[in-house]
């Protein structure tokens, strides 16, 4: 490993660091070495908990010039033009005329609505697994649940849940650190399928409203303002794209983080209240978002000790490096189920802070609820854990678990 904080950060950027045992050690150097630090080519990489939420709340902020500038999004036009219309690259006035009339649709109340059916669909997903004295934690059960909740949510049918899990699978991968021209070109394709089937779905509904996400995105209002077709449809793919992996990602490294503390673990075992902490704990300490995407400034920004960033400048933010910062949680690499202050950034921060957080956190509070409910024990069946560098997100590849049933 690189042993400047120029060299870490180009590996951070270029490597695979996602994919190691322990990044966290990389962006502690970085933090504590240089946390205002900037490359040779001129982006800025922030670290520390104060800058980085400083940053995010900043309006001087714009995706959309980064994606714009952005060559690997070049080779697949479709995913370029969708996700320049998506509310993530928004600039400030249009993100939030979207995001009002998305959260009219998409709010708590959908997401306690919904909880019903997690469960149930989670309980489905465990009797199959409990069958047996082992089973992969990630591929016969966590990757099974984001996708099925948001498609049981836009009132997609069953039967194309594996269709709609392919399609996210393709999509997603876009953002990794290297994609070839032929997989580019699947992305493209998975890309078309998947707006043309959204639109489809959308016309019906138009036609023939019903109790789902789509019908609500359709119906929401904000006095003479609505969504047009297209921004509902972006929406729609918005959503697939940015809350499955997420989801399947967190419930895998947070189990893998319990695993590897059986106090802890034995602990949210006798004190089932404590899920609602131990999920905020275990996101800021293995959220499965590390970096927050570039950002350009539009306006300056002032951060560390006074240092200025100017206008038009390529703003880096390692959510995961503020998210150990010692000067915000004391002994932050230490796991603490009942930490009082758990104010992470492993959902973000400011205007773009995730819209699916409530539903993030229902989706992990159930399904390890759930598990742990209907288990006497878990342990892991391999000492270590291979972790994927699926994009911007760190992924655990398997994690076979032995179980014995309550
Ligand atoms: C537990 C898993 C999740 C994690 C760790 C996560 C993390 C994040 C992060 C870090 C951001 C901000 C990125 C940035 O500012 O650069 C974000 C934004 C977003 N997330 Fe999530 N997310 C999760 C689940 C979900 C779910 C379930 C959905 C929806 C179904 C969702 C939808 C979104 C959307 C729409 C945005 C963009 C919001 C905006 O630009 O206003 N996320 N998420």
């Amino acid at each position: 490993m690189p042993s400047t904080v120029a060299g870490i950060v180009d590996s951070l950027l270029n490597d695979h660091p996602l994919a190691l045992d322990d990044p966290y050690h990389l962006y502690a150097q970085v933090r504590e070495r240089e946390p205002v630090f900037r490359t040779e080519r001129g982006l800025w990489v922030l670290s520390r908990y104060d800058d980085i939420s400083r940053a995010l709340r900043h309006r001087g902020m714009s995706m959309l010039a980064q994606l714009k500038a952005n060559p690997r999004y070049a080779t697949s036009p479709t995913l370029q033009t969708q996700a320049a219309s998506m509310l993530f690259f928004d600039d400030p006035a249009e993100h939030a005329r979207q995001r009002r009339l998305v959260s009219q649709a998409f709010n708590n109340v959908t997401v306690r609505d919904l909880s019903v059916w997690v469960r149930q669909h989670v309980t489905r997903l465990l009797d199959a697994c409990l069958d047996k004295p082992a089973f992969d934690f990630m591929n016969d059960f966590a990757e099974h649940i984001p996708v099925a909740v948001i498609c049981k949510m836009l009132g997609v049918p069953d039967r194309d849940i594996e269709t709609f899990r392919d399609w996210n699978f393709l999509i997603t991968s876009a953002t990794a650190v290297n994609v070839p021209d032929e997989k580019m070109a699947k992305i493209e394709e998975a890309t078309r399928n998947l707006l043309a089937y959204l639109d489809d779905l959308l016309a019906d509904r138009a036609r023939h409203p019903a109790d789902d996400l789509i019908t609500k995105l359709i119906q929401a209002r904000d006095q003479d303002d609505r969504l047009s077709r297209e921004e509902t449809t972006a929406l729609a793919f918005l959503l697939l794209v940015a809350g499955s992996d997420t989801t399947s990602a967190f419930l895998g490294a947070a189990l893998a983080a319990l695993l590897r503390e059986p106090e802890q673990f034995a602990l949210l075992r006798e004190r089932p209240d404590l899920m609602p902490n131990a999920i905020e704990e275990l996101m800021r300490l293995h959220g499965p978002v590390h970096f927050g995407l570039i950002r350009t400034t539009t306006e300056p920004l002032t951060v560390g000790d006074g240092v200025e960033i100017g206008v038009d400048q390529p703003v880096w933010t390692l959510l995961s490096g503020g998210n150990r910062d010692p000067r915000r949680f004391p002994e932050p690499d230490t796991m603490d189920l009942t930490r009082k202050d758990t104010r992470h950034l492993g959902f973000g921060f400011g205007m773009h802070t995730c819209l699916g957080a409530a539903l993030g956190r229902m989706e992990a509070s159930v399904a390890l609820g759930e598990l742990l409910r209907r288990t006497a024990s878990i342990s892991a069946v391999e000492e270590t854990v291979s972790w994927v560098d699926h994009g911007n997100l760190r992924t655990i590849a398997a994690l076979p678990v032995e179980v014995t049933p309550a």
